[in-house]
Order: C-alpha cells, then structure tokens, then sequence
C-alpha cells in the first residue's frame, strides 16, 4: 500500500523525470494577490506568470501545494468532518506549462501517471472522463490518441447558469487566468451510491474527480471580458488526500493513513474511546489548518485572516468538549502533526515552538468562556419556536463569549435549527458604529478586551476596595505587566468604580500598591468585565497583584446628584409637558447633565421654570432614595418607567423617589432627594426634528451657576454705576441716550458733506468747453449726495458732476448733468459706465441719475473711468 507521503512524492519524481522543475509549495497567505484570502490552488503562485507578467527560469513546473479553503462570508466550516471530502485544509498536486506543452502532452502525462504499472497502476476501467462541451480537440485526445472509450468520456456545458459557468471551465475567481479543462473520475464501485459526472446522482461519493487539466487560455478581466493570454498554458490539479483514499481502497478522506493515525493522536489526547466520533475527524481536519496558518504567519485575532484561523480553533476547541476533553489539547496534536505530513511537515516544524504556544493560548483563552456561552446557546436553542435561533442571541454569544457565528452554527445545525443571519450582521454593526464612537485614549480596546470571567461590582456600598489584577491592556495588547508612564486598561476581578452605562459616565480614582500608584480617568465595561482606563504613574504593575481600588469621591458625589435629578427631571418634564415624553438620550456625568426627550415644539420660558419649580419641590421633600431588586413583572405593576425597546433581564433594578419618580435603572444615586440641594436648567435647545435637550446642573454645581450669573450681574451694575435691581432701567436709558446720539450724528455728518461739496465747486475743470467735478468723498448718504448734486449744479450754472462715496462699506454714485448739456452727456448712461467698475447698476434721468455698487476698493477706478469717458464723449 502506498502511503500519502510516497504518493506526494511519486507525483513529483514523474514529472521532474518529465522536465518539470519542482517549486516549493507556497505560503498560505498569497503575496501580493488581493483578492485571495488564503491560497487555494496550485496555479495560484503562478498567476502572473500565466498573464505574462512574470518569467520564471523554467517552463514546466511542479509543486505540492497546501492549501486553504475557508473563510469568506458563506463558507462551509460547519459541514467539515461530516461529509467524505470537506477540508479547511488540502494538499494540491500540480504540475504546469507556462506556453510550452499543451493539450496533447497534459493529457498523456496524466494517463502515463495514473495508469502506469511503473506509477500508480490505476484499471483503466474505472476511470472516466469529461471534457468541456465545445472541446472537440480535447475529446479527441481522449478518444483516439489515448484510446478512452466513447462511453468514458462526458461533454459538460455551460451548467451553472452562464457563459462559462461550468464545471468544465475552470476560473480561479471573479478575475484572472481561467480556461476550459478536463476532469478524471475514478469509480470508487457500485457499493457505494452516485452517478457519473452530469447525471442527477452526480453528487453522489461513487464517481469522485481526482484529477484537472485547466487549459489555460483567457484572462477575464472585472468587466467579464475574456483576454487571450499570450501563451496558451495548462494547470493541473491532483487533490493528495483523495488519490490516497483510491490508493488505499477506502472512500472518505478521512479512513487515509494520516488521518487515521492523527484521529487516534486526537482520541488519545482527549481521553475518549470512540474512534467512529464526527468531532474527532473535525479536530483531525482543523490542526492542520491551524498549525500551518500559524507556521505561515497568521496569528489569531478579530478580522480577517486571523479571524479565519481563530474560528477553525474554536471549533476545534469546542469538539474537544463534546468528546469530554478535561484539559488543554489542540496543541499536543503538533508533534503528529509534523510526522504524519511527512516532507511537507517542514514548515510546521521549523516554527514548532511558535504554533504550540498560540494554539494553546488561543484554547485556554476561549476554553474560560466555552462553557457558559455553550449554557446559554442551551437555553436559548430550547425555547426556539420557528426553527431559527435570533440574530441577538448569535451576536451575544459572539461579543461576550468568542463564539464566532459559524461555531453558534455548527450546535445549531446538530439539532436542525438555523440562524437568523441577518439579524446577527445588523447586531454587529451597530457595535461597530458603538466602538467607534467609544474609542477613547487612542487605541480603541472594545473589540480587543475579551476577558473572560466577571468583575464584582461593589460600588453601590463602597468606594473603596481591595482588589485582585485580573488582565492588563496596553497598546492594544493582552499583556503581563505594565509600567510607569504607560496608557493602559486595567481589570480588576471586583471593583467600587462605576463603568459608563446608562448614560452616567465612568468613575474616575486611583489603584495602588506598594509604591505602584495607576490614575483611573474612566471606567468602561468590556462584556462581563470592568477596564480602568488611565495611566501607570508609578512603579510596575502585574497581573495577579492586589491593589487598593479607591474612587474619586467628590466626582462620583456629584455624579450621584445629577443621576437621581435626571430622574426627577424626567418625572416633571412628562407631568408639565404630557405623557409623550420619552427619554431619547442622556448624560449623567459629574459637572451636569444632559437629557434628550420627544417633544414636538420648544419648551416655552414659562414651561421651564414651572419644570424647575417641580424638580425643586421634590428635592426639598427630601424623599428618601429606595433601591430594590424585583422580578419585570412587578416593577411594571409599580409603574416604574423604562426605556421603551430595552431589554432586560429578568432580575431589574428600580429606583423609587416617592411615587413621583419611579424608575428601571443600574446606575448610582443619593439616600435622599434634598442631597441634590438645588436643580438648573441652564438651557433648552434642538437636537433634531422633534427632539429637545435640557441640560441642568445641580448642587453645588447649580450653586456655582447662580454665583456666576449674580457676579456677572454685579459687574454689570457697576459698569453702569447702578444696583442690580436699577439695572433694566439704566439699561433702557441707555439705549435712549445711544439712539438720540447715533441721530445727531448722522445730522452732522451731513453737514459736513455739504460743507465739503460747497467747497468742491473750485476744484472743477475744463473738459473741451464743459466744467465737469469728478470726485470721491467718503461717509455720505444717497440723500446727501443728492443735495450736493443739486447744489454742485447750481453753483457751476453750465456742468457735469460725478461723486463716488463710500458709506458703511456700500458704494454710491451720482451723476448730475446741467440741462444745457443733457443732449451730450445722459447722467444714467454716464453713471453706468462708473457702476460695472463698482459691481453695480443704475439709472435715473438724464440730469441725474444714481448706482449702487458692492465694491468700494474700486470707487476710485470707477471715477477715473467716468473721466475718461467724458474725455472720449464731450
Ligand atoms: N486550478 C485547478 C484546480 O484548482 C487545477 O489545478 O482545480
């Protein structure tokens, strides 16, 4: 029997004896290629060369390539190790002509190799082939060079639906090198069921497609156009692991040497009996996919690639569970691993160590959360009704415990239920658009702190706490330790600090140990669990050490205040303003607060203070705050308002301040109402249609807005040498005395222009036989400019005038033109001219006329042009 290790390298030594150079299988992760998540093919490391991009030293090449077929939006990672031939991960044989060998030469090979009593020795019986409908020279070769009967060969066309769509045309994606090919099939015997390629048992496990010979001839181009490529080229594909399964007699992948021996590594490592177990095949599939994607760079992560690998992890992690798994075993699979690929198991071993360390990583991180997420999917996957499990649920075991939808999928598919996907895509990016709008102190933590276990919340006893390090961020980065001057989130396995929610901000504090002092600036919460965000000012601190956790008082006092007065708030503004208040939005933070409610029109002065005049009767009843857990059912029979469209659990907190205010709410408040002291509103505005917002501020805060506004008062008071009480009459007569001022101004100013036309009459001179005044005199009104005019006129008896002024940046010009002299100058023609340098127009008689112009740097240009055109028209 040939083992697969003696089959990859059969294939190698045949076509190097066939002048083939043999190339080194690639990367899995394509270089330089876009558009390929993971390498998928043999061809793939050759791609340019195919499109005449790239020249190799050699012309026929032959390579063991592994590959990667997993990932995208709709893979199918769920039916792996349930079906005979699935894999995330395969070995590709390929041998490749880049413009030398063709068709004849492709398939000959092909024969010589499979049926050769020197090579595999394959019956020609029980093979069969097909070939691209329209490929009569292909068909040919079959026929009468290599001597296949007629009824061992099978046209296919176009069957998927479009031009080239066919399983008889090969397309290595949307783009790029593709061809017509021919398929080889071994029957594996009529014990098993299936038809032959075409036929409607087509899918059947008897037929199976062990070889491919891509013709390559076309680039397709985005636009669905198909290039020639230069050089006509063949691509040809063995799949390792399934030649292997005809080789040794047996039908699924999974009964071949390798895979037998790394199924029973797996049972052993995990402790069970049962060799026929599915889960043993999946985990036997998936270390291979992993180990290599690790050898080849990939580290697991939240997107792409790595998100790939750590979803094959985790599913292999959680069928270790299913077989009863106790503790870490993905990794111990390795050192099998490298034995059983033989040559191949190269890569992975020179990164042994590196592959070991972060299959185990990754399995002990997500085995922590494993089982409460598997609890929860439990009880969910119990009361679905329609056959399909919610898209919350989905994203809640995504987001709080790792499970990546294709794990919720493959439980779900165990017991025939199916996901709601849409609903999980619509759950994620609003988080998407909710971490974004988070991300604070640069590095956005929320989609990285995955910490699994729960911090104890104490706050709403203590202020102060001791508390354990359970998990250190910094830099974006899970770490162990962190030191003085670096940014970072600390998690504290319990905590007195409040995390942003509801609406009321993070606590702010201090953490410190012996001669370690951490400033906490906010505290955000991470799924179960609490990070403190700040800085390390002090000494080094370490996962696993213990730590004061004490908060800033003063700050989350004042907070407490404008939490239990938002409360009040909402209470008042929907008994003044109706029932159809709803609460919109709100920020409960220490300085203020801001509330966001329906309502159709603003808020009337009157409305406000009759809103404040509630919310302070209240304070001053002093109620006292009650804070008690009870079931939903009974906190709605109390009346307590909650948000509409919030979830909550079955357990929910309510937060009583008499019966004017009943409330659902986590956050933190005063024993009694009269703590708040003092409620403002400080303003009332439009966030959006409909929507208003008030914010307020309150205590000692509220104090300090009335201090300021009486100090700014007292200011004014005596700018205006008054008392405060005197102020809005000193301020109307003042602003009498400022109006009768602006008049008398006005007046005089007009005076003064006329002084200064009288005074123009002198300067006018002689153009041909006419008296003419060109002149710019600034800060005079139309109406002055008139008068002058008039005036200017009489004075020269025989004349024309042209004045431009500039007054509170707007231009005006006149023109007046004696009555002896209107038959040669009309004054509206004149005054146009003068007006297109201004930005203006204009018109009026043709003794007077006036413009108006937006350009007053150019008042000066316009008068020179009125002097020329005098000079050109009289
Ligand atoms: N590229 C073809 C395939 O993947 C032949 O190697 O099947």
């Amino acid at each position: 029997m040939k083992t697969t290790a003696q089959i990859r390298q059969a294939y190698l030594d045949f076509f190097h004896s066939k002048g083939h150079t043999v190339v080194e299988s690639s990367s899995l992760v394509p270089e330089n290629d876009p558009t390929l998540l993971f390498t998928n093919a043999g061809m793939n490391q050759f791609k340019d060369v195919f499109l005449g991009m790239e020249k190799r030293p050699y012309t026929r090449a032959t390579t063991a390539q592994r590959c990667v077929r997993a990932g995208g939006k709709h893979n199918d990672l769920e039916n792996v190790g349930y079906t005979a031939r699935h894999h995330t991960f395969f070995e590709m044989m390929g041998n490749f002509s880049f413009g030398d060998y063709f068709k004849h030469d492709a398939i000959q090979f092909a024969w010589e190799f499979l049926t050769s009593s020197q090579w595999l020795g394959l019956p020609k019986e029980k093979l069969y082939v097909t070939v691209y409908e329209t490929d009569d020279e292909a068909y040919d070769i079959w026929n009468n060079v290599v001597g296949v009967p007629a009824e061992h060969i099978i046209r296919i066309g176009d069957n998927k639906g479009a031009p080239y769509a066919s399983d008889n045309f090969w397309a290595m994606g949307d783009t790029g090198p593709c061809g017509p090919c021919t398929e080889i099939f071994y029957d594996h015997g009529d014990h098993i069921w299936g038809g032959l390629p075409g036929s409607p048992e087509e899918d059947g496990d008897r037929y199976i497609e062990v070889w491919n010979i891509v013709f390559m001839q076309f680039n397709r181009l985005p636009d669905g156009t198909m290039e020639k490529l230069p050089k006509p080229s063949v691509d040809t594909g063995m799949g390792l692991e399934r030649m292997t399964a005809v080789l040794q007699h047996v039908n699924s992948n999974y009964e071949i040497d390798i895979f037998q021996t790394l199924i029973k590594k797996v049972a052993e490592v995990v402790g069970t009996q049962d060799l026929g177990n599915k889960s043993l095949r999946v985990i036997a599939d998936h270390i291979r996919s992993c180990a290599y994607l690790i050898a080849d760079g990939v580290i697991p992560s939240n997107e792409g690639r790595g998100y790939v690998l750590r979803r094959i992890i985790r599913r292999a992690v959680r069928h270790g569970h299913l077989l009863g798994a106790k503790e870490t075993f993905f990794y111990k699979l390795v050192p099998t691993l490298i034995e059983v690929m033989a040559a191949a198991g190269k890569q992975v071993k020179e990164k042994q160590a590196n592959v070991e360390k972060l299959l185990r990583l990754e399995e002990e991180q997500f085995a922590r959360t494993l089982e409460r997420g598997l609890a929860l999917l439990d009880e969910a996957l119990a009361n679905v009704k329609n056959g399909v499990l919610s898209g919350d649920v989905a994203f809640k075991l995504y987001d709080t415990y790792g499970f990546p939808l294709d794990l919720t999928a493959d439980v779900c598919r165990e017991r025939n239920i199916n996901i709601d996907e849409e609903g999980f895509e619509r759950e994620m990016e609003a988080q998407r658009l909710r971490a974004q709008a988070a991300s604070n102190f640069g590095v956005d933590y929320s989609s990285v702190i995955r910490v699994d276990g729960e911090t104890k919340f104490e706050g709403y006893t203590h202020d102060e706490s001791l508390a354990k390090v359970t998990a250190l961020f910094y830099d974006g980065k899970s770490v162990e330790t962190i030191t003085a001057g670096q940014s970072a989130v600390v998690v504290l396995e319990n905590t007195p600090f409040y995390a942003e929610m509801g609406g009321q901000i993070g606590d702010s504090g201090v953490l410190t140990a012996n001669g370690v002092q951490f400033e906490v600036k906010d505290t955000q919460k991470y799924g179960f669990v609490f990070g403190h965000v700040g800085e390390l000012e002090q000494g080094t601190l370490s996962v696993g050490q213990i730590v004061n956790a004490t908060v800033n008082h003063e700050r989350r006092q004042q907070t407490r205040l404008n939490h239990s007065a938002t409360h009040l708030l909402h209470a008042a503004l929907r008994q003044v303003l109706g029932e159809h208040v709803a609460q919109k939005g709100s920020l409960v933070a220490d300085t203020g607060l801001r509330f966001d409610f329906v309502q159709p029109e603003a808020v009337s002065k009157e409305q406000i203070a009759e809103i404040e005049r509630l919310v302070n009767f209240h304070v001053r009843a002093n109620h006292p705050v009650l804070t008690e857990e009870m079931g939903v059912e009974e906190a709605k029979a109390k009346g307590a308002m909650a948000l509409f469209g919030e979830k909550y659990g079955d357990v929910v907190r309510v937060v009583t301040m008499s019966p004017f205010s009943i409330e659902l709410c986590g956050g933190l408040h005063v024993e009694r109402t009269g703590e708040i002291g003092l409620f403002k509103i400080i303003s009332e505005s439009a966030v959006a249609a409909g929507i208003r917002r008030i914010e307020a501020v309150t205590g000692e805060g509220a104090m300090n807005w009335l201090f300021n506004q009486q100090a700014i008062l007292a200011q004014s008071a005596e700018l205006l040498k008054s008392d405060v009480p005197s102020l809005p009459e000193k301020i109307v007569q003042l602003q009498d005395k400022a109006k009768k001022t602006e008049k008398e101004l006005e007046q005089l100013k007009a005076k003064a222009a006329q002084a200064a036309g009288s005074n123009l009459a002198q300067s006018a001179v002689k153009i041909g036989e006419v008296s003419v005044i060109v002149h710019q005199l600034d800060g005079v009104d139309a109406k002055a400019l008139r008068v002058m005019v008039d005036d200017l006129k009489n004075q020269l008896g025989s004349g024309v005038v042209a004045l431009g002024s500039v007054a509170e940046d707007k231009v005006n010009l006149i023109v007046g033109v004696t009555a002896d002299l209107t038959s040669k100058v009309k004054a509206g023609e004149l005054v146009n001219v003068m007006a297109q340098q201004v930005g203006g127009k204009g018109g009026g008689r043709p003794d007077m006329a006036m413009a108006g112009g937006s350009q007053p740097e150019n008042v000066s240009v316009a008068l020179n042009a009125a002097s020329d055109w005098l000079k050109a028209n009289l």
